[in-house]
């Protein structure tokens, strides 16, 4: 299949662009630092340009986006804003304007993550980002079918990830980046829609 994968250069794209390309797929890897395919998903003219670029798409994955963490107290409406802005209406938008461009029947396949269902201190912005994330995949399944599939994966934090973010989960259980690239094959060959892969 011809795959865009947007957020290819961080830890969890490393994992996720390894897996589907040992699966002999085609992957457009895409980030804001690409030299070749430079995409900032918190700008929709951004995305255009990209998807505009690509041509035809089995499916479009995601490993991207970021929210602020921090003190309940200390974060503000602009903390707030930047999370939405980035993680959840950056890759709504590009579900939205890639449904023009993906073929029917192609999937999608958002990152989400713990935060969701297990608060961790300082994690509130990210908590309610994923969340919502969640809600509106399941629900965007609905809505898409018979068109296209949309799922979402929902990891603890990466081993691979274990020295920036143990402190702020202690004594959660890892997930090798390899199973996390496994769910996003799932997501990408099986015909399953609305699934929260949690890992
Ligand atoms: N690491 C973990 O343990 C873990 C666990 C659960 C969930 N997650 C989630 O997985 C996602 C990626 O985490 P990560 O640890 O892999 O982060 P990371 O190493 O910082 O990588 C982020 C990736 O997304 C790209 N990116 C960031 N903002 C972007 C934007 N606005 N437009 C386009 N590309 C953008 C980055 O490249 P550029 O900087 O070049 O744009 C990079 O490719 C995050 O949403 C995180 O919450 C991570």
């Amino acid at each position: 299949m011809r795959i865009l994968h947007v957020g290819a250069s961080g830890t969890v794209g490393d994992a996720v662009g390894r897996a589907l390309r040992a699966r002999g797929h085609d992957v457009v890897a895409a980030h804001r630092k690409s030299a070749t395919h430079p995409v900032d998903i918190t700008d929709p003219e951004s995305i255009r340009e990209l998807l505009a670029g690509l041509g035809a798409l089995d499916a479009i994955v995601s490993t991207a986006g970021g929210t602020p963490f921090g003190p309940w107290d200390e974060l503000g409406r602009d903390d707030f804003r930047a999370g939405l802005d980035n993680k959840l209406l950056g890759q709504v938008e590009l579900v939205r304007q890639g449904t023009e461009v993906l073929r029917s029947g192609g999937s999608f396949t958002l990152i989400t993550g713990i935060t969701a269902r297990e608060p961790v201190r300082e994690g509130s912005i990210a908590a309610a980002v994923n969340g919502a994330l969640e809600s509106w995949v399941r629900a965007s399944a609905g809505e898409l079918w018979g068109r296209f599939r949309i799922n979402a994966v929902s990891p603890s934090v990466l081993t691979e990830s274990r020295a920036d973010y143990a402190s702020i989960f202690p004594g959660f259980p890892f997930v090798d980046g390899e199973r996390v690239g496994d769910a996003y094959v799932r997501s990408v060959e099986s015909m399953e829609t609305g699934a929260i892969y949690v890992l």
